[in-house]
């Protein structure tokens, strides 16, 4: 057999050929680097599915009824990761919506600590280190619906799930700090409220028990109790022999930001309306449990803010806090005013 000269030819050219193709190579390379700078367009060699027909984000697109080019997913669409199908440890709640009584976590040492520093940091504004409602925000004046005591049997006595919900859900005036807070955070905020509430909540012969100086507490206690009536009698002195009008009394009720829970136009909002109040008559359960029937005077209405546990009128719950004993006379004469003025009885 010959050579084949054309064979040997074409051997030739093929490396030729490699040699051009790989001088060019390295000049691609080179040149169409992304991330270089250049006026011109870039060089695209291989188009994958780099360019095709689509929409921006915020693009109008009308082949859509609602003109939007992003969509919203279908209903019910979970992404991945985001499944939360237990209600008790998401949602504080059973299949039927009760409250769970109590939570679903494990309470350890650990997480009462987290709790504790979780509600300082988030809670005590509002609640007070001790959670007796006297956050630094609520003592100042500044117009805020009061935060309630969690030393009270209704909260005491609530599910561990409606605490929970408080964070999770926020509740009435409260907002919800389930953005900023974490689901094992709640729970663990939880646990340290449960510890607060059973803390505040001892009797005599319990703190005995745990070799503290009972005699000592009581002086600090009645110290406090003496400064406070103090301040109080400062107050009062300050206003000296004002009459009570029913202009203060507006600014009483805003300073208070009472029209939160009570409206003036007969609309029920958290609390019963003002409007047609004075003067009214109507039926109340007494602390003691009695419902008994009360005409709605002067006296009626300073008892209900200053001492709102008293008297609960009939078809609404406890929820005003216990936040307005410090009232003054002239503030509380001066309510009475204005919510007179609101009344044709
Ligand atoms: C900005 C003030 C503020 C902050 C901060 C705040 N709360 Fe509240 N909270 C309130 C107010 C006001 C109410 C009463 C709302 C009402 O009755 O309209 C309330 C009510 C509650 C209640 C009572 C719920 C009920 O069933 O009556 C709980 C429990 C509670 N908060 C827990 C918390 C926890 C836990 C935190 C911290 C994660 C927190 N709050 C932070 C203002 C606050
Ligand atoms: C968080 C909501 C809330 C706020 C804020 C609030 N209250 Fe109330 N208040 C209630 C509720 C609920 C009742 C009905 C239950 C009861 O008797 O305690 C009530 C009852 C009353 C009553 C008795 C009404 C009746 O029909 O017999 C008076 C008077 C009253 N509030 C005055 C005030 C004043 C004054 C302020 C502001 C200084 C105030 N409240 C702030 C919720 C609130």
């Amino acid at each position: 057999m010959t050579k084949n000269k054309r064979g040997i030819s074409s051997f030739m050219n093929v490396k030729r050929y490699t040699k051009v193709a790989g001088i060019l190579t390295i000049g691609l390379m080179l040149n169409g680097c992304r991330g270089m700078k250049s006026e011109k367009p870039p060089v695209h060699p291989n188009m994958n599915m780099d360019q095709q027909p689509r929409k921006e984000a915020q693009e109008v697109n009308n082949y859509f009824a609602d003109g939007r080019s992003m969509r919203q997913p279908v209903d019910g669409t979970v992404a991945r990761g985001f499944e939360k199908a237990d209600l008790a440890y998401y949602e504080g709640i059973e299949e039927n919506g009760d409250f769970v009584a109590e939570m679903p976590v494990d309470i350890t040492k650990s997480l009462l600590y987290r709790g504790k520093d979780r509600y300082e940091v988030f809670c005590t504004p509002c609640h007070g280190i001790t959670g007796d409602g006297r956050g630094i925000i609520m003592t100042g004046g500044y117009g805020y619906v009061p935060a309630p005591t969690y030393h009270q049997d209704r909260l005491r006595e609530a599910p561990d799930g409606e605490i929970y919900s408080a964070i999770y859900n926020g509740v009435r005036n409260m907002p919800s700090y389930a953005h900023q807070i974490p689901v094992d955070d709640r729970w663990a905020i939880v646990a340290y409220i449960r510890a607060l509430q059973a803390s505040q909540n001892v009797t005599k012969d319990q703190i005995t028990q745990y070799d503290v100086d009972l005699s000592d507490l009581e002086a600090k206690y009645e110290a406090e109790q003496a400064k406070l009536a103090e301040m109080q009698a400062a107050k009062e002195a300050s206003q000296g022999e004002q009459v009570a009008t029913a202009e203060h009394g507006k600014e009483v009720a805003t300073q208070y930001a009472c029209q939160t829970c009570h409206s003036v136009d007969g609309s029920v909002v958290i609390g019963p309306s003002w409007k047609d109040l004075f003067g009214s008559t109507g039926k109340v359960t007494t602390d003691a449990g009695e419902t008994i029937t009360v005409t709605k005077d002067s006296e009626y209405i300073i008892e209900s803010i200053t001492h709102p546990y008293a008297k609960i009128v009939d078809g609404f719950d406890p929820l005003m806090a216990d936040a307005y004993g410090s009232l003054s006379k002239y503030d509380l004469e001066s309510l009475v005013e204005y919510i007179k003025t609101l009344s044709d009885n």
